[in-house]
């Protein structure tokens, strides 16, 4: 069982995924330095864990999946160009363990995705989102960049037209906007969010684990600059997928007519 050094953020396993929850719904969820330290402890755990099979982020309450990093610690931790390279160093340490999880990372979103918030969920493979969230990046009211990695992500997914709209109005979107422009893959009533996740989290869990893995990472790749590609990690899960029993029981179970058993080798 795997013991946290805080009671803000919480973690727990069953039916093959591991839930993660951002837990200070008194304070919409943000994200203080103490959570960006338990996100690395938790996604490891998930990490090395066979059992989990995908992995959710949730925020806790009914307010918000998470509304930024948490304001109030800026002006001790955050309050000049020094300490702000302190803080990104923690809190990139946090994103490096979401980006690089190799398993599939799921955002269940309701109520505000803000800010950091909207990093966060947009470190997931995939968001899915209730009918009450709200998306934004209120960079500009807080007169500061919101950094080269959380722009990466958002123009990967919705384009630099939008990407700046959202930039420069910081405007918030509603959920509908959110699905139109790509920054979600799904939208589905607040009642229904949980089951929803379930369900695409049980369709996931179906699948060969290696053959997830290895076109999770491609695409990622893709995503980088040539120049930083690791081509040759792509070459090694090429040949780990078409080496493996899963790819066996995979051919035999289809021609058999039957649901395959993986094994994740
Ligand atoms: N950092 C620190 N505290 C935050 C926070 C954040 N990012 N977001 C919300 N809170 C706190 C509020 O200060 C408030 O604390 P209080 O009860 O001690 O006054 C509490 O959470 C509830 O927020 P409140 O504004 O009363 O709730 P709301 O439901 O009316 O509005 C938000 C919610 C998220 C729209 C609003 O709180 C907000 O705009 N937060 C800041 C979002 C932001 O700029 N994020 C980017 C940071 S990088």
């Amino acid at each position: 069982m795997l013991q946290l050094k805080t009671d803000k953020m919480r973690a727990e396993k069953s039916d093959g995924i591991g839930w993660m929850t951002f837990n200070n719904p008194a304070r919409r969820n943000a994200t203080s330095l103490e959570m960006w330290d338990a996100i690395a402890d938790i996604l490891g755990d998930f990490a090395a864990d066979p059992a989990v099979r995908v992995v959710v982020m949730r925020g806790a309450g009914d307010k918000a999946f998470v509304a930024g990093a948490d304001i109030s610690q800026f002006a001790e931790q955050r309050a000049d160009a020094t300490a702000a390279e302190n803080y990104a160093r923690l809190a990139d340490a946090a994103r490096a363990a979401m980006t690089g999880l190799d398993k599939p990372l799921i955002a269940m979103v309701r109520g505000y995705a803000l800010g950091g918030g909207l990093d966060i969920a947009m470190s997931a493979d995939m968001r899915i989102a209730a009918d009450d969230a709200q998306f934004g990046i209120p960079a500009a009211r807080l007169g500061i960049l919101y950094g080269f990695a959380s722009l990466k992500k958002l123009v990967n997914l919705v384009g630099p037209a939008h990407a700046k709209e959202m930039l420069i109005t910081a405007r918030r979107l509603d959920a509908a906007e959110a699905l139109r422009i790509g920054l979600v893959n799904r939208v589905v009533p607040v009642a229904e969010l949980e089951t929803s996740v379930r369900e695409t989290c049980a369709a996931i869990i179906d699948n060969a684990p290696l053959s997830i893995t290895a076109n999770k990472v491609t695409i990622d790749e893709i995503l980088k600059d040539p120049a930083d590609r690791d081509m040759a990690r792509i070459d090694d899960l090429t040949r780990l997928c078409f080496d493996s029993a899963d790819y066996a029981e995979g051919r035999s179970a289809f021609m058999e007519k039957r649901k395959p058993v993986w094994r994740g080798r």
